[in-house]
């Protein structure tokens, strides 16, 4: 097994970390800790940023007293470039080799300009033919580099950098590993991401530019309020109908509704391909998955089950501080992260 590792989620509205060892066949969270973001996070260029957001960092790991030093980070959705796609069954090291002269008709970026990878979702030996689905995965050296270098910064040792949606999907993998076809819906901070799992197995990623924080902009502007006021009263109210005339949830269903848009074209997208197989359950992930009311209403526009995704209870996960428990789906990506080497 590989060595013991934390996750490093830093995500645009917060920064998460926690540590999850595995006893036999028990799940302890050994630690978790999450702060606000620096404003400009990863995204800026400039050194004062980078050393104010290792400082915060560096605070937040002391504080939850996380001391090892092997991390697994995960890249925003955004700034990855994914692509499923088949190939004959090959042993890694065939495909290693293959991938290397095929990458370019994939990838729509400069390779010279990006670090690819890949991973293996399934294998499959269905009429007569031995195929496997690959994910290939491509994130902009620039936006690596910047993880290289924090790790540098706070003498930690990078054991993987995976995409975000791998992460959420390990996390909730006890929930959508059945015989029926579910959606994962993660909602962030400023990205969603929509991922089909089949059997289990992901077959399909879309990334969104939205999430909570344009969640927070609608309710400021509808509202006339200030962001902060906005980001109270979305968390207290949602889409409740009651409060304040149900303004609220007025001023943020736009949103919503736009996911929602996204949500119908790549079900119908992959119903086209899997001969109108049909998704059983859509399971929510994210600091958004909390918006009160956010269940129901994907519930009534896409008439499907709706359950959140709470990564604690599905790995049945020991040691989680009670305050954490209702907060699960803002986890998931850590959490999942923390679970790369142990599954
Ligand atoms: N109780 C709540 N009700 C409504 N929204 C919430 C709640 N708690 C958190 N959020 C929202 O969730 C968002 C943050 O989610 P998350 O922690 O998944 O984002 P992130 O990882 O920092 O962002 P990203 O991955 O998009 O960069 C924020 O916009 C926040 O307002
Ligand atoms: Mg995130």
């Amino acid at each position: 097994m590989s060595a013991q590792a934390f996750g490093l989620d830093i995500g645009t509205s917060s920064i998460k970390a926690a540590l999850v060892k595995k006893d036999g066949n028990a799940f302890r969270l050994e630690s978790i800790a999450v702060t606000p973001s620096t404003p400009k996070g990863l995204l800026s260029e400039s050194l004062i940023d980078f050393q104010a957001l290792a400082d915060v960092i560096r605070k937040m790991l002391n504080e939850a007293n996380l001391k090892i030093t092997n991390v697994v980070f995960c890249l925003p959705e955004s700034q990855v470039y994914t692509k499923i796609i088949e190939m004959p069954q090959l042993s890694d090291q065939e495909l290693s080799a293959a991938l290397k002269f095929e990458m370019e008709q994939y990838i729509p970026l400069p390779l010279d300009q990006v670090k690819t990878d890949w991973v293996v979702l399934s294998r499959s030996d269905s009429s007569g033919k031995k195929t496997m689905e690959v994910m290939i995965i491509a994130a902009p050296l620039n936006i690596v580099s910047k993880y290289e270098k924090l790790s540098e910064m706070l003498n930690l040792v990078p054991s993987a950098i995976e995409s975000e949606v791998v992460s959420v999907h390990r996390a909730l993998l006890p929930l959508v590993n059945n015989a029926s076809s579910n959606m994962i819906l993660h909602i962030g901070g400023t990205t969603s991401s929509i991922c089909i799992v089949k059997q289990g197995i992901i077959k399909t990623v879309v990334s969104l530019p939205l999430g909570g924080i344009a969640i927070t902009r609608a309710v400021s502007l509808d509202l006339g309020i200030d962001q902060a006021s906005a980001e109270n009263y979305k968390r207290a109210y949602g889409l409740s109908r009651d409060a304040f005339e149900g303004k609220i949830g007025k001023a943020l269903a736009p949103i919503l509704e736009s996911i929602t848009g996204d949500v119908k074209k790549t079900m119908l997208s992959f119903r086209e391909k899997n001969a109108n197989e049909t998704i059983s359950q859509i399971v929510l992930s994210g600091g958004s998955a909390l918006l009160p009311g956010i269940d129901v209403f994907f519930t009534n526009s896409l008439s499907i089950q709706v359950v959140l995704g709470n990564c604690f209870a599905a790995y049945n996960m020991g040691n989680v501080p009670q305050e954490l428990l209702a907060q699960a789906p803002s986890f998931n990506v850590v959490v999942g992260l923390s679970l790369r080497n142990l599954l």
